[in-house]
C-alpha cells in the first residue's frame, strides 16, 4: 500500500503531530508513505512529492508549522496561473492531478486541512481518489466534530495576551480592542475572552450595538473599574452592517476578513471620551508549539486516519465526538459551517458573570 499525506490551508499548530502519526502508524503497518508538498502542488508538477519515512518525522510533534508547506490557494479545480499579461486565469487541473498521483502509485491519500481543502478532497473523492480527511483549523469551525486541532493552542496565545492587556490596561485607565482570528465563527474570541475574564467579547454570531459596548465599559468606569478589555472577533460587525474584510485578496484565495478592530476602537474612545488602544493578535494564534491537547489530538486523528484507510472509509473524514474518534463523511460536514451556539453554556456563564456581547 502506497499512500500519500497533504496539507492544506492556513496552517495550524498539531500538523506536524498529524503527520507523524499518520507515517508512524503507516509505516508499522508495512505500507509507503509520500508527502504532498504545498498542499496539492506537489502533484500538479509546482512543487515535489516527497517520501516519508520515520527519519522524516522523528521529533516534529511539538513543532508547530508543517514540514510538508501549505497554500491557501491551491486549489486544483480552480487553479490560479499568471498570464503573459499579468492576470490571472483560473484552470481546472484536477484531471492532471488524479494521473499524476495514478503515475505514482498513490494509492490513497489523507488530506489534513480546513473546509476548503475538505471540500477539494470531496471533490477528488468524487472523481475516484481514495481519499481520508483530517479537519484542522484554529477557527474550530468544521461541523461534525467537537473541535479541531489548532483550536486550543490559539486560544491559549490569545489568553496569554488577554492577561497581558489587563495589567497595562489597569496602569493606564485605558480600554483595550483585541482582534482574533476566526473568520466567520466566534470560537477563539469566546473560549478565550471567558477564560481571560475580558468585559466584552464580540462575535459574528451576536451583532453588536456599539452604544451597548460603551454602556457597559462607562457602567464599569462608574464602578471604579476605568479600564476595560474587549476582545473581538475579526468577523465580528454591528447590527445592520457587514464583515470587516482587508486589502486585496490574491487569485485563489479567499476574501480576508479582519481589521474590525481599530474601527471598534475609534468608536469607543468617540463615543465614551476614554483613552483606547487596539491590536490585532494575526498569525501568532497559528504559530508556536500546540499544547498538549492538541499534540493529542492531532496524534489521535493522524492514527485514526490510517485506520480509515485501512478500512476503506473514502470521503469520511476523522472527527472527535467526544470521548471517542469517529469518521464522518465528508459531505456531511460540509454542509454546514460550525458557528458559536448563542444558547451555549458558555455564552450563558459569560453573560451571567456579567460579559457583555454588545447586543
Ligand atoms: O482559517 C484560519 C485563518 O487563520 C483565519 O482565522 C484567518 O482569517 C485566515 O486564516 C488568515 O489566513 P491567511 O492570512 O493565511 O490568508
Amino acid at each position: 500500500m502506497r499512500i500519500a499525506l497533504s496539507t492544506g490551508g492556513g496552517d495550524a499548530p498539531g500538523l506536524n503531530a498529524v503527520i507523524r502519526a499518520a507515517v508512524l502508524s503507516a509505516i508499522n503497518r508495512g505500507w509507503e508513505v509520500v508527502g504532498i508538498k504545498r498542499g496539492f502542488a506537489g502533484l500538479l508538477g509546482e512543487d515535489e512529492v516527497v517520501p516519508l519515512t520515520k527519519d522524516s518525522v522523528r521529533g516534529i510533534a511539538h513543532l508547530g508549522g508543517t514540514i510538508l508547506r501549505t497554500t491557501n490557494r491551491g486549489n486544483p479545480f480552480c487553479y490560479p496561473r499568471k498570464q503573459a499579461d499579468g492576470s490571472y486565469v483560473e484552470f481546472d487541473r484536477s484531471d492532471e492531478l488524479m494521473e499524476n498521483a495514478r503515475k505514482l502509485g498513490i494509492e490513497a491519500v489523507i488530506s489534513i486541512g480546513g473546509d476548503g481543502s475538505l471540500d477539494i478532497a470531496n471533490k477528488l473523492c468524487a472523481k475516484g481518489m481514495k481519499i481520508v480527511g483530517v479537519p484542522k483549523t484554529i477557527d474550530n469551525d468544521v461541523s461534525g466534530t467537537v473541535t479541531t486541532f489548532g483550536f486550543d493552542t490559539a486560544v491559549n496565545t490569545a489568553l496569554e495576551a488577554i492577561d497581558k492587556l489587563h495589567t497595562t490596561a489597569e496602569s493606564h485607565d485605558r480600554v483595550m480592542v483585541m482582534e482574533v482570528m476566526g473568520r466567520e465563527a466566534g470560537f477563539i474570541a469566546l473560549h478565550s475572552g471567558v477564560a481571560g475574564s475580558a468585559d466584552v467579547i464580540l462575535i459574528p454570531e451576536i451583532p453588536y450595538d456599539i452604544r451597548r459596548v460603551c454602556d457597559k465599559i462607562m457602567s464599569r468606569d462608574a464602578h471604579g473599574r476605568h479600564f476595560s478589555i474587549v476582545v473581538v472577533a475579526e468577523g465580528a460587525y454591528p447590527k445592520g452592517g457587514s464583515m470587516h474584510t482587508m486589502g486585496e485578496s490574491m487569485p485563489g484565495e479567499a476574501r480576508r476578513i479582519g481589521g474590525v478592530a481599530d474601527q471598534i476602537g475609534r468608536e469607543i474612545g468617540r463615543i465614551t471620551g476614554k483613552e483606547v488602544r487596539s491590536l490585532v493578535l494575526g498569525h501568532l494564534q497559528r504559530g508556536g508549539q500546540p499544547t498538549g491537547y492538541d499534540r493529542l489530538l492531532a496524534t489521535r486523528f493522524g492514527g485514526a486516519a490510517v485506520r480509515a484507510i485501512a478500512d476503506g472509509k473514502w470521503g469520511h473524514m476523522v472527527a472527535l465526538q467526544t470521548p471517542h474518534i469517529v469518521t464522518v463523511p465528508i459531505v456531511e460536514c460540509l454542509q454546514e459551517t460550525k458557528r458559536v451556539d448563542t444558547t451555549h453554556d458558555v455564552v450563558q456563564t459569560a453573560r451571567a458573570t456579567g460579559i457583555s456581547f454588545g447586543d
